[in-house]
């Protein structure tokens, strides 16, 4: 398969596409270049994409498409997040902006660019990485409103997608995440141990991306065994 990960250069991003590397071609996007590159020296089925999705041009991604010989895409695995840690009264328009920028605007943005590759796909499936803070009901922690609600936010647009795209066969998911031991947990609970690594979480997710289309469409599934 043909998979499109963003945030491949951290946490569970890399994790993941060290994981899917083994029997399917990743393009690996994040801002850092260093740590792609470090990615790719590894792996011979990554391609390292330095981006900002913010920023990403539809000719920047369809030339990088081209470069890698790729005509479609299998998956598109939204993973690349923003987390601020703020009481709400202190978060201010810029750190609202910057949060749903990354998190649900370039998804859109992303999504957008994605299509007329995922199209030419026979399963296409698009997997939006989300968490528990954005599942409606589910324990709430003070800070985490920008980063809370702009989750929640890719639950809707799941929903809206999966049936927009049913023409198509396209295939919409998200997962929601509990904890797992990374940079942005450390932002989020600073000294709050998770007991889940990345890699042990790419392995759920990986199983997901290549075989979840077949058994799941415009939902939103929680994978959490602890809170947070
Ligand atoms: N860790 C958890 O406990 C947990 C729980 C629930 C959900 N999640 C979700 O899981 C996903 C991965 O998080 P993580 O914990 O692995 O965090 P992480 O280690 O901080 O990684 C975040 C990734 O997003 C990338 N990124 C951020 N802004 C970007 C931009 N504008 N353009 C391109 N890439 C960008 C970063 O790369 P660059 O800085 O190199 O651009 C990095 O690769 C996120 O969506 C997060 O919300 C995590």
């Amino acid at each position: 398969m043909n998979i499109v990960i963003t945030g491949a250069s951290s946490g569970i991003g890399a994790a993941l596409a060290s994981s899917l590397a083994s029997e399917h071609r990743i393009l690996a996007i994040a801002r850092s270049a260093k740590a792609l590159e470090e990615l790719a020296a590894l792996h011979s089925n990554i391609v390292a994409f330095p981006a900002d999705i913010s920023k990403l041009t539809e000719s920047q991604f369809s030339s990088c498409l081209n470069s890698a010989g790729w005509t479609n895409v299998d998956v598109l695995v939204n993973n690349a997040g923003l987390l601020i840690n703020k009481p709400f009264l202190n978060l201010t328009d810029a750190d609202w902006q910057e949060v749903y920028q990354t998190n649900v605007l370039a998804v859109a943005h992303l999504i957008r660019l994605t299509f007329p590759y995922l199209k030419k796909s026979k399963s296409p499936h698009i997997v939006n990485i989300s968490s528990m803070g954005g599942v409606q009901g589910s324990v709430k922690f003070p800070g985490l409103s920008a980063y809370s609600s702009s989750k929640g936010a890719l639950t809707i647009l799941t929903e809206c997608l999966a049936e927009e795209f049913k023409e198509e066969n396209i295939r919409v998911n998200t997962l929601a995440l509990g904890s797992v031991q990374t940079p942005m947990l450390a932002k989020a609970f600073p000294g709050y141990q998770a007991s889940l690594n990345p890699a042990e979480m790419a392995k759920m997710i990986s199983w997901f991306v290549t075989e979840g289309s077949g058994f799941f469409n415009g939902k939103t599934i929680p994978v959490a065994s602890e809170t947070p």
